[in-house]
């Protein structure tokens, strides 16, 4: 077996070889979001989670469905919009302004 710098620097290039058709194939319907789109990929890679947490129409579901097609992945979904989420069980964000509606956001977060 190989080992040092140019073996594993080899094995990375071998390994990671799938990354940029990957990202040209998405750019092919979703324009930009390329921080998104990295992101996916590094919550799949460790097989983890990702929130997508944005105001509508900016290309979360389109990205996620974009990439589940690309590497040929079910898609499925559970939406949740605040007003779904008991706020007991769950974070919550929630926007609070002052009367004269300049505070910034701020975060609130429930008990659990
Ligand atoms: N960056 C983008 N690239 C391509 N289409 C976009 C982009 N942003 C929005 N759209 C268009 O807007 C639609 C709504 O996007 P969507 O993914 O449903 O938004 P979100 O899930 O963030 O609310 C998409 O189906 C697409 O037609
Ligand atoms: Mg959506």
């Amino acid at each position: 077996m190989q080992t040092g710098i140019s073996a594993i620097n080899e094995e990375v290039q071998r390994a990671s070889a799938f990354v940029r058709p990957l990202f040209t194939e998405i750019a092919k319907v979703v324009v930009g979001q390329t921080y998104l789109v990295e992101r996916l990929t590094v919550g799949l890679l460790a097989n983890g989670h990702v929130l997508l947490e944005g105001v509508p129409g900016l290309a979360k579901t389109l990205s996620v469905k974009t990439m589940a097609a690309c590497i040929n992945v079910k898609f499925a979904r559970l939406q949740f919009t605040p007003d779904m989420l008991p706020a007991t069980s769950s974070a919550r964000k929630s926007i609070t302004r002052n009367l004269a509606g300049s505070r910034p956001a701020k975060d609130r977060f429930s008990p659990t």
